[in-house]
Formats: C-alpha cells, structure tokens, sequence
C-alpha cells in the first residue's frame, strides 16, 4: 500500500476544491463521506487545494467539529488503510460551518468559507425536504455558478410528485449536468463490472435474450435490521429504500441495450428505455405478483434478535415492510415473457446479493437420468465477495452417461489484486471530476417512481399486513411460492 501525498499525483489541471457537506454532523457524512474523501485524499485525487466545508446546526468550532470526526468517522477507515500522517493533512482540509438552513436568512456564513474562483461541490446529504431550501440559498448567495455541482443523496422524494416537486426546485439553480443523483450500488465495483462482463464480451450477447434465458433474480439481502434508523425507516420501507432505487438500478444493467458510448447520455438513454419498458402493475397483479414481509423476533449471527415492531421508535401496530419480492416483466423483444425476479430484506439469513441469470434447458433430454433442474446458471455475486460463476453440466466420471452440476469459477480477487475502493470513494471522485455516467438522470428517477408509485398504492388499496418472517430467514415462504409457481427457486 502506497501512502501518496496528496498533492503527489493530484488531478493536474484542478480548480481549488471546495465541497460543502449539507449534514456534515450527520451518519452518513461520518460513516460513509469523510472515510470515502480520506481514501481519495490518500491515493492523491483531490486536488491539491481542496477544503471540506462540513456544515451543521450545533453551535462548535472547528477544534470540537474535528474531535467528533475523530471519534465518530475515523474508525470507519479500514485499519490497513490507516496513517497518522495522512490522517492529519486530511484533517487540515476540513472546516467546520455553523448553518441552520433551515432558519438561516441566507448562507453568509458559507459565502464567507468559500473561496472565489473555487469549484464548487454541494453535497446534500440532509432530509430530501431541505433540499429545495438549500438550493435557493445557495443560489441567493450567489453560491452557484457553471462550475458548481450538487449532489443529491437518497431517498429523492417519496413518490413522483415529490421527486418532481425536488427535481423542479433543483433545476431552477442547476443544469441537469450540473446535478449528480447518486445511488451508491452504481459506484460499486462489481455493480460496474457487470457492464464489462456484457458489453465487453461478445460470448454472451447473442444468447443474452428471450428464449435463451428462461428468468432473472436479483437478490440484496441485508443480515442487519432497522438498527437505529426507524425515524426515517418506518416511513420508507424496503420498496421505497431499496426497490425503487437499487434494485431497480440493477434492472437496469442487466437487460439494457449496448449503449452506442459510454458518455452519461448513452448509458443512461439505455436504462431509461428499460425503465420504460416495465410492466405496470394492476391490483391483480399486485396480488398475485409482489409479496411483502416484516421481519418478527429471530436469530440473527448466533445472537437473538428483536421483531421489527419491537424495534426502538418502531410505532407498534405499524405496517411498513422489511422485505418485498416481485416478479417483474420488461415488456420488449429482448425479455419478452423472462419474468424478472426482485427480492431485498433486512434481518435475512446473511448478507448477500447476487444476480442469477437462468438459461433454458436443452430442448432434448438426451441423457438418461439426468438431475433436473436448471443446468445453466450464471451468478454474479455482489456482495459480500465478489465472484462470477457460470454453472454448466459435465461427465460423471465413471462408466455411465450420468451428469453432475460444475461451477466454472471466475476468481476476481486472485486476477485482480488491486484494491477496490469502496462505492462512494469512486462516486466521489467521479463527481470531482465531473464524470456523471454513473449517476442518475432526472427522467430515470421519474420512470423508477413511475413503475414503483402504483405498488406502494396498490398495496394500501388492498390492505394487506406484511407477512411475518423469522429473522435470520430467507423471508416469507410466499416469497418461495411466488418462484415455485413457475417452476423456479431462489438461488442463495
Ligand atoms: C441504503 C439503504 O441505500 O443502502 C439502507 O438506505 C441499506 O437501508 C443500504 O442498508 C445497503 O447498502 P449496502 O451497500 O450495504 O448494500
């Protein structure tokens, strides 16, 4: 491991840096930001000059804001990666910028941290409703020019009009090549990997398609639950926190089109048109079609856990849902009739997420006693490792003709023994250099909240309780009836 400086191999042609976190206090600024910025700043890309400017409503000085940081956000920085040294010259970037945006009359006091002629970055990890107020101060402090950018964090709104109502409000300030809606699964390694192993190959496209392919699933299973986020939670659940967003996301990448380049605009016209392309959900449909689950009291790592409802400021008679699974439709030429299989939960059996990619069996059984089921697979397991495995039949060894299951197993990690920087260090460094290819486009969150809204209605329509599943599980067994129907399972 090299400890660059950070001035050593610096983006050259670099503006000063000024990136203001909105919510500098807060967890995800603590737990996620300023580890991700440290890991940047180590492997020298921010530019030389950069300064953080985290802004919070406590009335500290600086001295105080970095002795919360030390306590609360260093350990968050793996150990191997960690060096005094660089630690402190990261350190020496941060400031700290007392701001209730809330009740603030303007930004003075961020005009006054601000460097003229520095680029500017606005990171809004606040509460979606304090983005438009932000945006209108920072406008009226005459805080935004061509080069600023902002960053939005999720959840983007609740439904469609308020993302609408965010994006209008974003928009009057911002172009749109100025706004970075990030979704974090987009920075992750394998998550961008998946359009190498697609686009970069030309063995697997032309059996990339209906019939060839028989169904797809997508899988994020969480091993933690609500832990202390229930505030925010409870009034979100996994469709909104997790579907809408990631898994959607996912989607995307597995079933769109080649893109014509890799610029922001081709790739994301081509997520788009899959975002289109999904099938609405009627009430029927719903019913038979989208399973919802709440996780109850369980075993969760060898430790007995709480049920949801028993969670700290869960209301207790409250309905959200810690888990959802789907069967989707992309009604196109390409994945005409491939259902596409969408399933995410807190407290789950363990952490894992995976995409499966069935092939359809040989049309002709051709050898006696075979095991049945499905002979090839392609998995792309996500996370907690990385790996790509492509499931196909093979010889016994022996006298007969009888076939066994073999994985061929892609080793990433021995082929590449690189680091990989976590999702938000490579967003973050994308945003600083202004890359948005794996950001979100304004109309691909409307198309998502598009295709997600007339679920979560439907679903208060029809009235129904989450199912309850045991944490430490795999989720409801009508999560296992939904596949079973048509004659699949979960891989896990
Ligand atoms: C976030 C959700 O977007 O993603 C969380 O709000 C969830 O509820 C998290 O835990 C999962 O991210 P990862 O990277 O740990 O899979």
């Amino acid at each position: 491991m090299t400890h660059a400086s950070a001035s050593a191999s610096a983006p050259d042609n670099a503006l000063p840096l000024d990136m203001t976190i909105f919510g500098g206090m807060g967890d995800l600024a603590m737990r996620k930001l300023l580890p991700a910025l440290y890991m940047a700043y180590l492997h020298g890309n921010l530019p030389g000059s950069t300064r953080i400017l985290s802004t919070g409503r406590q009335h500290i000085d600086r001295e105080a804001y970095l002795a919360h940081v030390e306590q609360h956000s260093r350990g968050f920085i793996a150990k191997g990666n960690f060096n005094d040294k660089t630690w402190d010259g990261f350190l020496q970037l941060l400031h700290y910028v007392e701001l209730d945006v809330q009740n603030a009359p303007d930004f003075s006091s961020l005009a006054a941290a601000s460097r003229q002629g520095a680029e500017r970055v606005f990171y809004l990890s606040t509460a979606p409703s304090l983005f438009t107020t932000i945006c209108d101060k920072l406008a009226a402090s005459n805080l935004v020019d061509a080069n600023a950018r902002v960053v939005l964090e999720k959840p983007l709104g609740t439904d469609l009009a308020s993302a609408i109502e965010i994006n209008e409000a974003v928009g009057k300030h911002f172009a749109e090549s100025q706004i970075y809606r990030i979704d974090h699964y987009l920075g992750k390694e394998t998550v961008q990997n998946l359009m190498v192993l697609r686009f970069g190959n030309s063995i697997l496209e032309p059996i990339w398609r209906a019939p060839n392919i028989s169904s797809v699933q997508i899988t994020v299973a969480e091993e933690v639950g609500v832990g202390s986020r229930a505030g925010f939670y409870d009034g979100t659940g996994a469709m909104r926190d997790m579907v809408q967003n990631h898994l959607l996301q996912l989607l995307c990448i597995v079933a769109m089109e080649p893109p014509t380049s890799l610029s922001p605009d081709a790739v994301r016209d081509e997520k788009l048109k899959v975002l289109r392309s999904l099938r609405r959900f009627s009430l029927a449909d719903i019913a038979r079609d989208t399973v919802r689950g709440q996780y109850g009291h369980g075993v969760s790592g060898n430790q007995e856990v709480a049920g949801y409802l028993e969670e700290k400021n869960v209301p207790p008679d409250t309905r959200t849902e810690t888990f959802v699974a789907l069967r989707a439709h992309i009604d196109t030429w390409r994945w005409s009739k491939v259902p596409f299989y969408l399933r995410t939960g807190k407290r789950m059996a363990r952490r894992s997420s995976k995409i499966v990619v069935e092939f359809a069996n040989p049309p002709f059984p051709l050898f006696p006693g075979a095991p049945g089921g499905v002979a090839n697979r392609l998995v792309i397991e996500l996370q907690p490792e990385e790996a790509i495995k492509l499931q196909i039949m093979a010889k016994q060894p022996g006298s007969g003709m009888q076939m066994q299951q073999v994985a061929l197993n892609l080793d990433l990690q021995s082929a590449f023994q690189q680091r990989r920087a976590e999702a938000y260090e490579r967003l973050l460094i994308d945003v600083v250099r202004g890359r948005l290819t794996h950001f979100m486009r304004r109309d691909e969150l409307e198309a998502a909240w598009e295709w997600a809204d007339p679920i979560i209605d439907g679903w208060a329509t029809l009235g129904e309780k989450p199912h309850p599943y045991a944490a430490g599980s795999w989720g409801p067994s009508e999560s296992f009836a939904l596949l079973a129907r048509d004659g699949f399972s979960w891989v896990e």
